[in-house]
């Protein structure tokens, strides 16, 4: 993920308060299970709603019957079995930063499980091991590793929570070099629909551990998640930000960029275009500087207006200056597509997008960007390796993938947003078809509810994915009462 709100955050000329609190309504529909809940429980926690939860107002606008907030697996597996029981409907809310409405939070007569409490983070004795719990942020996880000079394979944001973000694959810094996230999880701690908390690993249940990786909310509540811990490293990068007219030559460079990082698997670098006056690039390197490298240099000699890249800093102060692009409260939305590297490709599509969105042209109350992201051939080698269910190859080289996100105000339509995007995303798929681009991978954790992420693996995976969950959900409990997230 790279910044898009720097538009937003100048181009609205609005401030947004970091935390947006959402009172709850007075009056709710009667739900059996949040009365089981009050009698069950004594130290759970009922009805309370942590600031900033949610990342999108399309998320914060539901409202449960009731939250329920558990603090341990076995309160977790208690709820679970009380909700299949009743057959209430349910959603589970990690990080909250899946932006679309209903995908972490659902409205009455449903309830909300929010893991904000299982937020712990401890090292096994050989500290080769981070236990981590689900409703963790990613900032506190590194936070916690740092004194020790580890880190794990994670998110490029301190507010994305561990949870979801490890159930869809999960790309980080540490990814051109490990794979993505899910593929650094050396075990999980899950409750079962039924109730039963299991433990998932190359040892125990081997099958249920390939197929988490890529789970979404198919299998089961993660109460905690065993990471692969490595050595932290300070870093190389920063933001630069662009005038318009050498947008060509970015998306020329960011190729030659991806044509030289090599196996090592340090590098990173993102183009982000759209609706705003000027463009962005973020480069970030697991190095404290590029001394020993030429990767950079195409990219860095296109003439730029700002830059703050800079040697030796640490993981947290690149995260600090993407996060403080990304305002949370807003409208939000994620749409992902996947092509072979094509400069004009790339210049075409926005060129495209300008002309779908030119009514809201100048609007300051939308911004729409493409976040491009080269996801080198080392990254898809290591998930290939770890035989990663999402199927991605390596055989053709490395892969463009696209981020089209939008934030936008309470004030605009949201049907009229939503089916721009769609069509943009359309245009761009048949495009990329016709000119021989296009790669059918869907990203789970950047793609949209009408995007199909299950249909673009490979069919083998597919089917053993749901033989995993004949297997742990047999009555289909989950497909029935949890319809947030993808399903299989
Ligand atoms: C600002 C921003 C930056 C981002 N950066 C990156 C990035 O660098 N790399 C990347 O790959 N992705 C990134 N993402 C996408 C992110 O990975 C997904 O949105 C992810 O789902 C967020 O996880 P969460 O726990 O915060 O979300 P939530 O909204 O809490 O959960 C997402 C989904 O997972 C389910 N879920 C959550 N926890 C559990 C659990 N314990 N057991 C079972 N199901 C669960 C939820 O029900 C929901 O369907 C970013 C998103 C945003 C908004
Ligand atoms: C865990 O969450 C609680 C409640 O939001 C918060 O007070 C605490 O600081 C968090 N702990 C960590 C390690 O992030
Ligand atoms: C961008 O470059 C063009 C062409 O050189 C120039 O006309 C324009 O003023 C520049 N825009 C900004 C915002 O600097
Ligand atoms: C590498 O770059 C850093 C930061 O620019 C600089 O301080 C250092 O002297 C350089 N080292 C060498 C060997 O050139
Ligand atoms: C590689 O490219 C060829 C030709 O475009 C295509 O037929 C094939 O499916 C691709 N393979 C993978 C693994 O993406
Ligand atoms: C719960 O489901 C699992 C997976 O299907 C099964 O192995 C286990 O026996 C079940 N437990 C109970 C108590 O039914």
């Amino acid at each position: 993920m790279a910044p898009t709100l720097q538009s937003v955050a100048t181009v609205l000329g609005l401030l947004l308060p970091y935390w947006t609190v959402h009172a709850l309504p007075t009056s709710r529909a009667n739900s059996a299970c949040c009365d089981a809940f009050r009698n069950q429980f004594q130290a759970v926690q009922l009805d309370l709603v942590t600031p900033g939860a949610y990342f999108s107002a399309q998320e914060s606008d539901l409202s449960p019957s009731c939250r329920v907030n558990p603090t341990t697996a076995e309160e977790v597996s208690q709820i679970l079995s009380t909700t299949t029981q009743l057959g209430c409907k349910f959603a589970v809310r990690s990080g909250g930063h899946m932006p679309w409405g209903g995908s972490a939070n659902i409205d009455e007569p449903g309830v909300t499980i929010d893991l904000g409490f299982l937020n712990t983070t401890t090292l096994s004795e050989d500290k080769q091991v981070a236990h981590v719990g689900p409703g963790s942020r990613w900032g506190p996880v590194y936070d916690t590793l740092s004194p020790d000079g580890l880190v794990v394979v994670g998110g490029r944001s301190e507010h994305v929570g561990v949870g979801g973000y490890l159930l869809g694959g999960g790309i980080s810094f540490f990814s051109p070099r490990f794979g993505f996230a899910s593929d650094n999880v050396a075990g999980y701690q899950i409750a079962l629909a039924n109730g039963t908390i299991v433990e998932a690993n190359s040892q125990e249940n081997p099958d249920l551990f390939w197929a988490m990786r890529l789970g979404s909310t198919n299998f089961g509540i993660v109460t905690r998640y065993d990471l692969k811990t490595t050595a932290a490293t300070k870093m190389w990068g920063g933001i630069r930000s662009y005038n318009r007219s050498h947008a060509l030559d970015a998306a020329q460079a960011l190729l030659d960029f991806d044509k030289k990082s090599g196996e090592l698997g340090l590098d990173s670098a993102g183009l982000d275009i759209g609706s705003s006056d000027e463009f962005f690039m973020n480069f970030d390197r697991v190095e404290p500087n590029i001394n020993d490298t030429d990767v950079y240099d195409s990219l860095l000699s296109i003439p730029f207006t700002s830059d703050t890249t800079r040697s030796d800093v640490t993981l947290k102060n690149i995260l600090q200056e993407i996060d403080a692009l990304f305002p949370i409260g807003l409208h939000a939305s994620f749409r992902t597509l996947a092509f072979t590297s094509d400069a004009q490709f790339m210049i075409d599509w926005w060129q495209e997008g300008l002309k779908i969105f030119a009514p809201y042209e100048g609007n300051s109350d939308l911004s729409w960007t493409f976040a491009f992201t080269p996801v080198p051939a080392s990254l898809l080698q290591a998930a290939e390796q770890a035989n990663d269910p999402q199927g991605v190859s390596a055989n053709n080289g490395s892969v463009m993938l696209t981020n089209l996100n939008a934030f936008w105000q309470d004030n605009l339509d949201e049907d009229d947003i939503q089916s721009k995007l769609a069509e943009l995303i359309g245009w761009g798929q048949t495009e990329a078809q016709q000119r021989g681009l296009l790669n059918k991978w869907v990203y789970l954790n950047y793609a949209s509810p009408d995007q199909k992420p299950y249909e673009s693996i490979p069919e083998a995976n597919l089917q053993r994915l749901r033989d995993v969950r004949q297997n742990v959900d047999p009555d289909s409990v989950l497909q029935n009462l949890w319809p947030g997230g993808f399903k299989i």
